[in-house]
């Protein structure tokens, strides 16, 4: 897989609806709703497969010169379970990093909470409930341990 920025227009527009499908849809929200102000200088991370289709994204963003945020972690319902989430948050980190970042905080919904604790995020609290029914839980990850 490569792991990298969309590029182009097309990518783009690729990279949001896999968003969309993955974080919205679902729950019955309208296209628009998977984008935010911040994605206009955020980092975007995307997988793409050897037929160089996209199967997995996420976004960083800067809270604080030093502190970020990652949001819309998703991965192809097929394909889950096989290393892609962990290769998008890998590589998130490691531009974080790059960026002079020292902590990630993040709101983790229900069912991601174990993927984000199996990569040394901790839990911080009760975050929001999303369309009246998805349930985050507030955690961050220091990123100026070993490393
Ligand atoms: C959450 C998500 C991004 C994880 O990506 P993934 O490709 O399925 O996860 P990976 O295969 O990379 O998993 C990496 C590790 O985390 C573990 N893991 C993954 N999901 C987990 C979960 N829900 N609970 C516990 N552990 C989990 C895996 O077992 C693996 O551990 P290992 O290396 O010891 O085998 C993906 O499942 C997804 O898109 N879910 C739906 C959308 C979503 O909830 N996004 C997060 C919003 S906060």
């Amino acid at each position: 897989m490569e792991v990298r920025s969309p590029e182009t227009e097309t990518e783009f527009a690729v990279y949001y609806d896999l968003r969309w499908r993955v974080l919205r849809e679902p729950w019955g929200q309208p296209i628009g709703s998977e984008r935010d102000e911040h994605d206009v200088t955020a980092t975007h991370v995307a997988g793409y497969d050897e037929a160089k289709r996209l199967v997995c994204v996420g976004r960083l963003h800067a809270v604080e010169t030093d502190v970020g945020q990652v949001r819309y972690m998703a991965v192809k319902e097929l394909l889950r379970g096989r290393g892609l989430g962990q290769a998008v948050l890998d590589e998130i980190e490691r531009l974080a990093k790059q960026q002079g970042m020292r902590t990630i905080v993040l709101d983790a919904r229900e069912a991601a909470v174990g993927f984000y604790l199996r990569n040394g995020y901790v839990a911080t609290g009760d975050g929001h409930t999303l369309f009246g029914e998805v349930r985050h839980t507030k955690m961050e990850k220091s990123l100026t341990g070993s490393a």
